[in-house]
Formats: structure tokens, sequence, C-alpha cells
């Protein structure tokens, strides 16, 4: 469903969120059942994993409207200022073994991609493993850090960060590499809307998720990847490999085809669009 409309448009002073406005008018199964809201907080990430070792519901949301240590992957910073962006993070329990941890990550993008578009013209697209591009520049990062029970996922928490209100062009640490919802449509973009897409796709894709391993995930996150068959440079451990991304596993490990060839299972990294000269 695509609501671009003036309706989209939010007023200039949107009410902070708070849980009786973004459950109004949707009825999410699982994702929402308990919502923390905060107008700032330290990180919502571990606010989740604070919550996910008190046995709070699946699908428990906690949002801030400003963090003051927000965390990326690879131990970054993420920074958004206040009011600006969607800025949560989900306690999840799925039924997974740890390997398909990466199952859960590929949910949350898809669902990302599929808010995106329904509140904006554009076509996001997901650079491997984790974060949501439009245009060429990152709109949206994901960070998920899992607590294993043996083999299995005792919890996930997944945190979300889009930038939904601001100019990334102004802000000199991510103007090169970062883009926000009002930059690539042109007009501001409702928080609350975009929550609200974001938990009802979400909840519909984590449930399959749940239910029944989602076996249609990888083909989904094929069809939004935006690296898939280009020429891409992965570097990870102060090492860098170049090649073509041929295509992703069922776990969401990258599938790396070098200059001579050779594929390379890639389980975790960083992606850059083109080849290192050799
Ligand atoms: C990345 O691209 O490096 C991942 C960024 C994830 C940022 C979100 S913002 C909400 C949640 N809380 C955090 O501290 N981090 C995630």
């Amino acid at each position: 469903m695509q609501v671009h409309d003036a309706a989209t448009v939010p007023p200039p002073d949107e009410p902070l969120l708070s849980p009786e406005a973004i459950l109004n008018g949707i009825a999410p199964a699982v994702i929402g059942r308990q919502i923390h809201c905060f107008t700032e907080a330290d990180s919502t990430n571990r606010i989740a994993k604070e919550l996910a070792l008190k046995s709070v519901p699946d699908g428990t949301l906690v949002i801030a409207d400003y963090q003051t240590a927000g965390r990326g992957r690879l131990d970054r910073r993420w920074i958004a200022p206040a009011g600006t962006s969607l800025l949560c993070s989900l306690v999840l329990h799925p039924p997974l073994e740890l390997h398909a941890a990466g199952r859960v990550v590929m949910t949350a993008a898809v669902a990302v991609c599929r808010a995106i578009a329904d509140i904006c013209p554009v076509e996001p697209g997901i650079k491997w493993p984790n974060d949501i591009y439009l245009n060429g520049k990152k709109v949206c990062g994901i960070l998920s850090e899992c607590a294993a029970d043996g083999d299995r996922i005792a919890y996930a928490v997944v945190g979300i960060g889009i930038n939904v209100n601001f100019d990334p062009g102004q802000m000199f640490e991510i103007s090169a590499v970062a883009t926000s919802l009002r930059a690539a449509c042109g007009r501001p973009v409702s928080r609350l809307l975009l929550l609200q897409r974001l938990i009802i796709h979400l909840d519909a894709l984590y449930c399959r998720l749940r239910d029944d391993g989602f076996p249609e995930l990888t083909d989904l996150w094929r069809q939004s990847s935006c690296i898939l068959g280009r020429p891409v440079t992965v570097t990870g451990d102060a090492v860098a490999l170049s090649g073509i991304a041929r295509d992703f596993t069922a776990d969401g490990h990258l599938l790396l085809e070098d200059a001579a060839g050779e594929l390379h299972t890639i389980l975790c990294g960083d992606v850059s669009l083109g080849i290192l000269p050799s």
C-alpha cells in the first residue's frame, strides 16, 4: 500500500511518539505488544537488551526521540538530531537456531524497505549486510544483537535507525555517505506514519519467520538488494576482498565471486561498491 499524499506531511509540531498514537488504527499481532517511548535515552538497543533479560513479550518495542549514545555496527556511533529520526529497537524471541540469526535482520530490512516505499515515492535498496540505501546513500542502519541459549536464539534485539527529517549534508561526520527521507522525497515525512507502516510490515513478516521459517525471505532479499550482480569490495578484519556479489545464502551470508571465479562465503564485513585496483 502506498500512502504518498498530503496526509503524510507531518505538522511542524508533530507530537512526540506515544504508545497510544502509535497503535491508533493499527492492530499488530506481535510487534508492539509492549511499547516503551523515551524523549531521551542513551541507546534503545541497550534498553531493549535490559528488557529482554526481564522476559518482556516477543515484539516489545523501545523508541527514543533522541539518543545520547546511539550505537552502530562495529562500535561506531549513530547520530541524529532530536525528534528527526526513527530510533527504535525490538526485543524478539524467534524460535530459530543461532546460525539463522541473520534471517531476523533480513526480515527487518525487507520491512524497512516496504515501510519507506509506502511513504515516499522512492525505491530503497538493501546493501548487505544491514543498510538501507536511497540514491546511493545510506538512509537506515540496522544493528542486531543476539543472545544464545545453547544452539538456539534466546533473544534478538534489532535496532533500527532511519534518517527521516534532517539534512545529513549539514553533519560533517556523515554528510558524504548519508541521506534522509526528507532529502530524498523533497518534503518532511511523518515519523508516526512511517513507524506505523514499519510495525505493520514487521508484524506480517516476523510472523512468517516465526511460524514457518519464511522460506521466501531469501528471494525477497535478493529482489531488494542493491549490490547483487555488481562489483563490490568487502572489508573485514583488516582484509579486503573484491569481486562480484553473486548471491546470498538462506542465513544471509554473501556469496562473492573473485576474479579467478572462486566463490567465497562472507559471514560479515563492510561492503563498498566497486573493485579495489589490483
Ligand atoms: C549501523 O548502520 O551501524 C547500525 C545503526 C543502528 C542504529 C540504531 S538507532 C536505534 C538503535 N539504538 C542504537 O543504539 N542503535 C540502533
